[in-house]
């Protein structure tokens, strides 16, 4: 299944004393989600924001907010994140020893449910909740910071999670060291919805921030055109 492409510009490169205005300035340049990176110190090496956060930026935009948890315990703080507002709450797999309950958690608060992976957990984690969930994110970095380098040995996962997703209306999502330039291998391998931080918030106004979610989302769809055409030769 071909799914529209969508960029989802992650708000841990925005300027976080005016994340209100950048908010509004990645919304008007033409993201589609807005991807919101939590980070507790201890699941990952470094810490963000939390769910006060997400509730105090919900009214600034109506576009999705693609909430990322990467934080270990996670069930305890579910709730919170539900009523912050969250569109999508994805956990990680390796967060915690019950992946299917989180799942089941994030459902029965309405909301939609993703699982990320790690750069060294293998996709067969995900084998017995592909059809509980509605997203799957693929680290391309090791999750705890922005501006880290594309990790290519993640392509053949990315690839390999297409192929168990078939045909279930489920996005896969590519995290981290995202730029134009890998931007169609990423798409070639599968992927619908690509998340970017520090390529999209380095250019400093509205302006340089629609260049480059649009060059993103351009090489994004060129990606995907040989596989496409490939398909319709006999
Ligand atoms: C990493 C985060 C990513 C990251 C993306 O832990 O989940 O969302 O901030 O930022 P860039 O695009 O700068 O790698
Ligand atoms: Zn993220």
């Amino acid at each position: 299944m071909t799914r529209e492409i969508v960029i989802a510009p992650s708000i841990l490169a925005a300027d976080f004393a005016r994340l209100g205005e950048e908010i509004a300035a990645i919304d008007a340049a033409g993201a589609d989600w807005i991807h919101c990176d939590v980070m507790d110190g201890h699941f990952v090496p470094n810490i963000s924001f939390g769910a006060d956060v997400i509730k105090a930026i919900r009214p600034v935009t109506k576009k999705i907010l693609d909430v990322h948890l990467m934080i270990a315990p996670v069930d305890p703080y579910l709730e919170a994140f539900a009523k912050a507002g969250a569109d999508i709450i994805t956990v990680h797999a390796e967060a915690g020893p019950h992946l299917d309950r989180s799942i089941q958690a994030i459902r029965a608060l309405g909301k939609k449910a993703g699982v990320s992976l790690c750069p060294a957990t293998a996709e067969s984690a995900i084998t017995y909740v592909l059809d509980r969930v509605d997203l799957v994110l693929v680290m391309t970095v090791n999750p705890g910071f922005g501006g880290q380098s594309f990790l290519e040995s993640q392509l053949e996962k990315i690839e390999r999670i297409k192929v168990m997703i078939g045909d279930r209306p489920i996005r896969l999502e590519v995290d981290g060291g995202v730029t134009p330039d890998n931007a169609a291998a990423v798409a070639a391998a599968g992927a619908d919805t690509l998340v970017a931080g520090s390529a999209v918030f380095r250019g400093k106004s509205k302006a340089a921030y629609a260049n480059s979610i649009a060059a993103i989302r351009t090489a994004a769809e060129a990606g995907r055109v040989p596989k496409l055409q490939t398909a319709l030769i006999p």
